[in-house]
């Protein structure tokens, strides 16, 4: 909305001079005539929260699949990470991560399903568009959902358009040479995808459970006739998930996109992690390939902790963070009454 940062405001010092952000009773003054009118001083709170306290983003490269491409032929690491709703979004955005992902595990990080299976589009869409408003600089990915993408190619064609009108800049899917006839359609209708292959949860039950993949001679081919048939039909980059190393350096080394690791090794072009993973915020261990690198389960018990002790307590919150009547209003109220609700005591 826009509102201007009023903290760097110079005041009009006359007596009496009312301008735009001065307290007055009851609120705050935003300007003299009809449309533009009264804030109520919780409104101010907020405003200053989000609108005021909050530092300038800085105004970071926007990444897009070419600034992505350069970054593999210049050698730079990409990164990327999952988010899921606006503040991580914004968050990661604002820490210079070049791909943000909101991936099929929102299914089980964040709505407590037990794989990625279940997740709708309408789910999908929901969080999407919350990362959406979060995200200025990165390249904003979206993976569809199982089911999604595994009927008629019209049907996947119109339901990766909705999370183009979404806000998404490229969408995800699983799979290598069977997808390559859905991605050149895709690329087709100017939707950008990535392809994830190696290890992929939509196909738990064909896998028979999460298991590295590519360490036979035969599997390893399959994976390179993967990357090559997506590479072929299109994908602007590559996910590859729970890959030998050896495996992943030289599918890295052969193809000409990039490729984006998970549990895939260090010499992959980039490397995404859940986020709820590496902050430590899930109630699963860890795969091998997690590094914690932060601990935001003890910050969050132990901030949980602390208000629920204050608040049994009593002391929270304090009188500084209450709100008082006015002298003159104060003074009309019954003080014998004040006592019996509890009031200064
Ligand atoms: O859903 C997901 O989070 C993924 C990974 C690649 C991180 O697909």
């Amino acid at each position: 909305m826009g509102f201007p940062h009023t903290q760097n405001r110079v005041m009009n010092g006359a007596p009496g001079f009312r301008q735009v952000g001065d307290r007055v009773a009851g609120g705050i003054y935003w300007g003299s005539s009809g449309d533009i009118g009264w804030f109520s001083e919780l409104h101010w709170r907020e405003m200053s929260l989000i609108e005021i306290r909050t530092p300038e983003r800085v105004c970071a490269q926007k990444m897009t699949a070419q600034t992505l491409l350069e970054k593999k032929r210049r050698r730079q690491p990409i990164t990327a990470l999952t988010a899921f709703d606006y503040p991580s979004a914004r968050l990661l955005d604002e820490a210079g991560i070049d791909v943000i992902l909101v991936g099929d595990s929102l299914a089980m990080t964040v709505l407590g399903y037990d794989s990625t299976l279940p997740l709708t589009m309408g789910e999908m869409l929901h969080h999407a568009k919350a990362v959406r408003r979060g995200v200025k600089s990165a390249l904003l990915v979206v993976d569809m959902p199982y089911g999604s993408y595994h009927g008629s190619v019209d049907g996947a064609v119109k339901n990766a358009i909705r999370f183009v009108k979404a806000g998404a800049e490229a969408v995800k899917i699983e799979g290598g040479v069977a997808r390559a006839g859905l991605v050149e359609a895709l690329t087709l209708a100017e939707v950008p995808v990535v392809g994830h292959i190696g290890l992929t949860p939509q196909s738990l039950h064909r896998m028979g459970g999460y298991k590295v993949q590519g360490r036979s001679m035969p599997d390893i081919e399959k994976l390179f006739a993967d990357a090559a048939a997506l590479e072929g039909a299109g994908a602007v980059a590559l996910v590859l998930e729970g890959v030998p190393r050896e495996v992943a350096a030289r599918i890295t080394a052969t193809v000409a996109i990039p490729t984006i690791g998970i549990g895939a090794g260090p010499e992959c072009d980039g490397q995404i992690l859940v986020l709820h993973d590496l902050m430590q915020w899930t109630f699963a261990k860890g795969a091998k390939f997690v590094r914690r690198f932060a601990d935001a389960d003890g910050a969050l018990r132990e901030g949980v902790g602390r208000y629920r002790v204050a608040v049994e307590e009593r002391t929270f919150p304090s009188d500084a963070e209450s709100y008082h009547l006015a002298a003159a209003v104060s003074a009309e109220l019954d003080p014998v009454e004040l006592k019996r609700v509890g009031v200064g005591r």
